[in-house]
């Protein structure tokens, strides 16, 4: 089983919380960090332990880089006030408490404001590799230590902005494809082979292995108009993951005006999930053996 780990624009996503809308309109709330319990911090202890066994050799270096300079240990989850005070120095970011999900426009507004919202739940024991929503092990373990890197950071707040135009232009789809493809579930070529950069892989212990190591999944060549088009999995692992040549690349995709692009491929056909176009600049040809096994796919966002 995998994390399933909800993407902004998604269809009906940010409002699955909406019975539990705190009083600020901006739904932030307080971490609430002296009532966790023991029992909570161990389950966050099971996590981090088998992560951090894991992705050595997977988890690109930028993620490690941002996890050996933050406040994010073993023992107890992280404190987002302390979090948030090592990061700001470095990136300008701040960790933002939230009860789960969020509608789309606030998401959005805290990331143009280079505030990350997070979960302040953490899952429970029986839910190790199945979430819903995602928790403050995905947000924080996650996504987090990217968040540090300056290219990362640039781009999610500049996804922030897109999102609130994408919204307005009735493009958000499309545009949540984007980061599902590259913050979510990004993999990145290195000198030393291909790596974890995604939040979504990173924080899931039988993805990290799947994403880089099955013989299952496409791994494709970043290409932004091609992503764009191209649904996702948001019940199961993914069937292609796209392979950026370096992080750097992020940087001009946050500069891109992508008025003129919503206009070329408003009205487009969209790819499957496990589509491979004769464009693609494939680094495997995956098999599908794993899809192919689960039967059909009903869990298929068509956002
Ligand atoms: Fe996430």
């Amino acid at each position: 089983m995998q994390t399933t780990v909800p993407a902004p624009g998604a269809k009906a996503l940010h409002g699955a919380a909406a019975g539990a809308r705190p009083d600020r309109p901006d739904w932030t709330i307080d971490q609430g960090w002296s009532r966790y319990t023991d029992a909570e911090h161990a389950t966050w202890r099971t996590l981090f332990d088998r992560q951090s066994a894991l992705l050595p050799g997977r988890a690109c270096d930028a993620f490690v880089e941002g996890m050996r300079r933050l406040p994010i240990g073993r023992d107890r989850i992280p404190e987002f006030e302390r979090l948030s005070d090592v990061l700001q120095q470095h990136t300008g970011w701040r960790v933002v408490a939230v009860p789960g999900l969020v509608p789309d426009d606030v998401f959005f507004d805290h990331l143009a404001n280079r505030r990350f919202p997070a979960g302040h739940f953490i899952r429970k024991p029986h839910e190790l590799d199945y979430l819903e929503e995602p928790d403050v092990f995905h947000d924080v373990f996650g996504h987090v230590p990217m968040l540090m890197n300056p290219v990362i950071a640039d781009f999610v707040q500049a996804y922030g902005e897109g999102g609130l135009r994408a919204r307005k232009l009735g493009m958000l789809p499309q545009l949540a494809r984007v980061y599902w493809y590259t913050v979510e579930f990004g993999l990145v070529r290195q000198a030393d082979g291909l790596r974890i950069y995604g939040s979504g892989i990173a924080s899931s212990f039988t993805e990290s292995v799947f994403a880089l190591d099955d013989d299952s999944p496409h791994r494709i060549g970043f290409d932004l108009e091609r992503v764009m088009r191209t649904r996702y999995r948001i019940d199961d692992f993914q069937e292609s993951y796209f392979v950026l040549d370096d992080l750097s690349d992020l940087l001009r995709l946050a500069e891109v005006d992508f008025g003129p692009l919503y206009d070329r491929i408003r009205g487009l056909p969209e790819h499957a999930p496990g589509d491979v176009l004769p464009s693609d600049r494939l680094w495997s040809r995956g098999t599908g053996c794993h899809h192919a096994r689960q039967g059909a796919a009903p869990g298929i966002a068509k956002a």
